[in-house]
């Protein structure tokens, strides 16, 4: 059979990096496409590269036609909540209008399937937990926002254009390849993961983001979701555009498991044999007290279930922090 040529576009970003190894591993071929604005050239070395930022069509369309593309995996955005709701413009610019761009280029060069990279950001505050697909979009950011103005956008040209889409839900992305030879880096890094681990390593003071949340220990609860599972289940994704049917769905990506910051850092002290100092700090604006994931959908329709734990996520990330203390930046 044809090797299946696939267009990843931000696959120079942290899940995007993850996806493409592991697309290239399942014997599909990864085309990226990266404006570098917040991606690394070097979490993507081995594949064909492209630097082109997504509102290009017609640079866009000239990659489609080349390498004669099968789908498309959307990671291109900006994803700072506090940010989004600083600058609400660049986000709708880029989220939004740069995957209309893409969206254009793709109509034009007849490919009808993408993945895109949603969040669990799209529902808002939660009314009920575990969180599945029914529950209410009502986004409190214009992060969210703007995902979900997207997901709209895909439904329209499913149903007018016969667009296939999956739009897939992140709840928390951490983790990394457990070769270490990629891992989670963003400029500026807002994450908790990374952040506690910086600390670990004596690089920065961390801060506990409130303790007066109605939670089991006044901290916030998250679903943390290895990004190698993320990875996994854009394949499965891909896997069913195989059919005749129309595809065209919103699926959540978790572990349907809350941990407080008070037990995540219990485990990077059980994973690192070293003390977290921290302070407690203020509320974050904007952060609901619990976010877990139903992941049921996911299992029924994809067929697919996350592999690791918040240990494996913590021993990936500590080894990827111990060889790149910033990830891919110097500082
Ligand atoms: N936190 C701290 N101290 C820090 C950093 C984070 O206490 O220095 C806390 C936050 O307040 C939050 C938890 O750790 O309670 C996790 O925070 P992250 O910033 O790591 O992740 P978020 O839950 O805020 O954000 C993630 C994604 C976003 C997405 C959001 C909602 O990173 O892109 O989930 O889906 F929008």
């Amino acid at each position: 059979m044809k090797t299946k040529n696939i267009l990843v576009v931000g696959g120079a970003g942290y899940i995007g990096s993850h996806t493409v190894k592991m697309l290239a591993a399942s014997g599909y071929q990864p085309i990226v496409v990266d404006s570098l604005v917040s991606g690394y050239k070097e979490a993507v070395a081995k594949y064909p590269f492209y630097q082109i930022d997504m509102h290009d069509t017609q640079k866009i369309g000239e990659v489609l036609q080349k390498h004669e593309i099968e789908a498309v995996v959307h990671f291109a955005a900006f994803i700072e909540v506090g940010e989004s709701q600083i600058d609400p413009q660049k986000y709708y610019e880029n989220n939004v209008m740069g995957t209309l761009s893409l969206l254009k280029a793709m109509r034009q060069n007849q490919v009808d399937k993408i993945v895109f990279s949603s969040t669990a950001a799209t529902y808002g505050e939660p009314v009920y937990t575990p969180i599945d697909e029914k529950h209410p979009t009502l986004p409190i950011n214009t992060y969210g926002k703007t995902k979900l103005v997207v997901e709209g956008i895909l439904a329209d040209y499913a149903r007018s254009y016969g667009l296939n889409y999956i739009a897939l839900r992140y709840f928390n992305a951490s983790g990394a390849d457990f070769a270490a030879d990629i891992g989670e880096s963003h400029k500026p890094e807002t994450h908790l993961v990374p952040i506690i681990l910086q600390s670990v390593l004596g690089l920065r003071s961390f801060k506990v983001f409130g303790d007066d949340y109605k939670t089991k220990d006044g901290t916030c609860v998250r679903d943390y979701i290895h990004v190698l599972d993320l990875a996994s289940a854009h394949i499965k994704a891909l896997e069913k555009f195989a059919g005749n049917k129309q595809v065209a769905e919103s699926i959540n990506l978790g572990n349907q498991k809350g941990y407080s910051i008070l037990e995540v850092i219990k485990m990077v002290e059980k994973v690192t044999g070293k003390k977290v100092v921290y302070e407690l700090a203020a509320r974050r604006p904007g952060d609901p007290a619990v976010l877990i994931a139903s992941s049921e959908k996911a299992k029924k329709f994809l067929g697919w279930s996350p592999q690791y734990d918040l240990q494996d996520i913590m021993a990936s990330a500590w080894k990827w922090h111990q060889r790149k203390p910033y990830g891919f930046n110097s500082t």
